[in-house]
């Protein structure tokens, strides 16, 4: 069997990372899977891209589309002419698209124009909030796709909703996998990597992360999330994506402050060792509220809805609309209940690997 996957922006590198070790352990009756990758180019510098695939050991891609920052529809049109042309000369028995960027529509769009079969890994998702690019990606790419490879029973409910149940399976989160393993061998490493915060080891400090186009492309709101940031009464490690660094500096804004410490975009290994050593985590990012709450850190999270509705329970991950009340909740205490496991236990996916064989046709029943 062959599997294309597209990906091009940093949280799909993670998912990718738990998807290509599982494709090379599931055969099925002796046939192994062909994986191509397909990167669009859509992340490009080397913190945000390369270093995630040689920390994952992730098979470098077999083609790079080198297509880099734009509009959408100039990002996702030019993504669209490369991957068709890709598709053509591999011939896939699955495309394989992530999550729910610009890179993950045109992979879906390329291959379905061409009556290829497609899997959406992380498909269900809704934020519900028509505004956000993100979910237009989303909501598009299950409605085109043949598969869909749901990350929980609630994201599997929203699809039943929209009548896409008969190609929905639930895996569990490929992310969880990947969170789990490097926690573990980040736990086991006598030098585990080091957050840059220059601070001596044991201090209490918060993660903060913001790249979402509603918290950066408006300067009144950013300002007031920085200045949030600025008031907390914890050090904090600020990992800048691009794009707020970008903006900050258009809109003339200040990101380090007495108790704000900036740093480059983080390699995972060391995101989720700066996550383990911290009191809690601020963010905006989907991937990082489920990473505080699989590694045990309460999440305040910068937006007026979430996705992982899970993350919720018991105050483990608390929405922050209004940005005054910033400051009194990423300093709440942290919650102490028990979470279960909603996004999987750690095979979500070999899950969605067996489920493509399965969807072909050819039921999956052995393991190398
Ligand atoms: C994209 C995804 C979002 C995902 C995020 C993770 C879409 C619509 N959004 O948002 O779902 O959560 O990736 O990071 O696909 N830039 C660089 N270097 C890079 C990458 C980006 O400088 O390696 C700058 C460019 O100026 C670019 C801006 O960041 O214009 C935004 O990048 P873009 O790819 O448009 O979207 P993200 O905000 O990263």
């Amino acid at each position: 069997m062959k599997v294309l996957s597209i990906v091009g922006a940093r949280p799909q590198f993670v998912k990718l990372a738990a998807i290509s070790r599982a494709m090379s352990q599931v055969v099925n009756h002796g046939e192994s899977i062909e994986h191509f990758i397909l990167h669009t180019g859509q992340h490009y510098d080397a913190g945000m891209s390369d270093v995630f695939f040689k920390d994952l050991e992730i098979p470098a891609p077999n083609v790079n589309l080198e297509i880099g920052s734009g509009s959408h529809a100039m990002q996702t049109g030019r993504m669209l002419e490369g991957i068709e042309t890709t598709l053509l000369d591999v011939q896939p028995t699955w495309t394989l698209v992530y999550g729910d960027t610009n890179s993950t529509l045109a992979g879906a769009l390329a291959s379905v124009k061409l009556g290829m079969p497609v899997a959406h890994l992380e498909a269900g998702l809704r934020s519900f909030n028509r505004q956000m690019p993100e979910e237009i990606n989303r909501v598009l790419t299950d409605h085109a796709a043949d598969l869909l490879l749901a990350p929980t029973e609630t994201a599997a409910s929203h699809l039943a909703k929209e009548g896409l149940s008969s190609s929905t399976t639930v895996t569990g989160d490929v992310m969880a996998d990947i969170c789990l393993l490097v926690a573990n061998s980040v736990r086991n490493d006598p030098e585990p990597p080091r957050s840059p915060l220059p601070v001596p080891p044991g201090s209490k400090y918060l993660v903060a992360t913001i790249h979402r186009a509603e918290n950066t492309d408006n300067s009144s709101r950013l300002r007031s999330i920085i200045k949030g940031l600025h008031s907390l009464d914890n050090q904090v490690i600020l990992y800048v994506h691009p794009r707020l660094r970008k903006r900050a500096s258009e809109f003339g804004i200040e990101l380090s402050s007495n108790n704000v410490f900036v740093a480059e975009p983080a390699p995972y290994p060391e995101l989720i060792a700066s996550v383990l050593g911290s009191i809690g985590v601020v963010t905006d990012s989907g991937g990082l509220q489920k990473e505080a709450f699989l590694l045990d850190r309460p999440c305040t999270t910068v937006r007026g809805e979430t996705e992982w509705l899970e993350t919720l329970v018991d105050g483990w991950n608390v929405l922050v609309r209004d940005l005054n009340e910033l400051a009194a909740v990423a300093s709440r205490p942290s919650p102490t209940s028990s979470r279960g496991e909603p996004y999987g236990a750690g095979d979500a996916s070999l899950r969605a690997v067996r489920a493509l064989f399965a969807a072909s046709g050819r039921d999956c029943r052995t393991e190398r």
